[in-house]
């Protein structure tokens, strides 16, 4: 028989399951899954008599499947124009902080919408705020946000002196999944107009689906990392920099040395 997991190893599992966001609450009643799920499979009719709820605490109805809410694509709104029309970094995130047409504000906590030095000749763009980062409000500070830090600073870059830093979806995908094409749709404008406004010399694209969005290409991170592009809109041309995920690094140690090369060309041509 196989051995029973050690302390730390369930602990390591528990820590693994609160990250993938097995804690968070995704509607306002709890939902039996259970009974969902054997309805699914047929071993339950759901017309059964209604429950005799009399002496049950109101927890809504016990078969309703897992609601992630959706936009009904006749509600969806261009975003072009309203991100278009915030003539500041202030005014834009007045207008994210009202804007609803992307159902993942509803599960969220906070709009992520920034950290570090408005107008600093870099800025980091990574991918999607985790849970860390909904509940504090700001980009990059949880686990992966801190290997970043870490990794920045061996080469002068910090969020206190000289980096400004967002990400391509200000709002957290529940349970950590990847934000969908259409949630990245709706909010690209956002991260455009963003740009725009902070006006940065150099663009670190953090991971593959913010290299994907901004330079509007399907050639994956691992083949870009450490290649000089070009983040070309709104009649803007500066030079990108794709770098590998922190959170992809932390997962994978052994990519910490093709981190540590790609940084070393940011140093070059800083030092240039
Ligand atoms: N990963 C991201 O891409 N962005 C964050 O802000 C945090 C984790």
């Amino acid at each position: 028989m196989a051995d029973s997991p050690s302390r730390a190893e369930i602990i390591d599992m528990l820590r693994q399951h609160v990250e993938a966001g097995c804690t968070d609450m995704l509607t306002e009643a709890p939902v039996n899954q259970f009974a969902a799920s054997e309805i699914r499979l047929g071993l339950k009719s759901d017309s059964a008599p209604p429950r005799d709820n009399s002496q049950a605490q109101p927890t809504g109805p016990a078969t309703t499947p897992l609601a992630i809410p959706q936009v009904p694509p006749e509600t969806r709104i261009d975003t072009h124009n309203l991100a278009a029309s915030a003539d500041s970094l202030d005014d834009l995130r007045a207008t994210m902080d009202h804007f609803d047409g992307c159902a993942l504000k509803k599960t969220a906590k906070n709009t992520v919408f920034c950290d570090g030095v408005a107008g600093a000749k870099i800025m980091l763009i990574g991918e999607a705020p985790g849970q860390d980062e909904d509940r504090q409000g700001k980009p990059f500070v949880g686990r992966s946000g801190q290997l970043l830090d870490t990794m920045l600073a061996a080469i002068g870059i910090t969020r206190e002196e000289n980096l400004y830093i967002s990400n391509i979806v200000p709002w957290r995908p529940p349970g950590n999944r990847s934000p969908s094409i259409e949630e990245i749709v709706t909010c690209k404008p956002f991260i455009a107009r963003h740009i725009a406004l902070a006006k940065p010399d150099i663009l670190l694209l953090v991971g593959n689906i913010s290299n994907k969005t901004l330079l509007d290409t399907q050639t994956g991170i691992t083949k870009l990392r450490g290649q000089w592009q070009s983040y070309e809109a709104d009649g803007l041309k500066i030079p990108a920099l794709p770098l590998l995920h922190p959170a992809y690094v932390l997962r994978r140690p052994e990519t910490k040395a093709d981190m540590w090369t790609d940084l070393c060309q940011l140093q070059k041509r800083l030092a240039s």
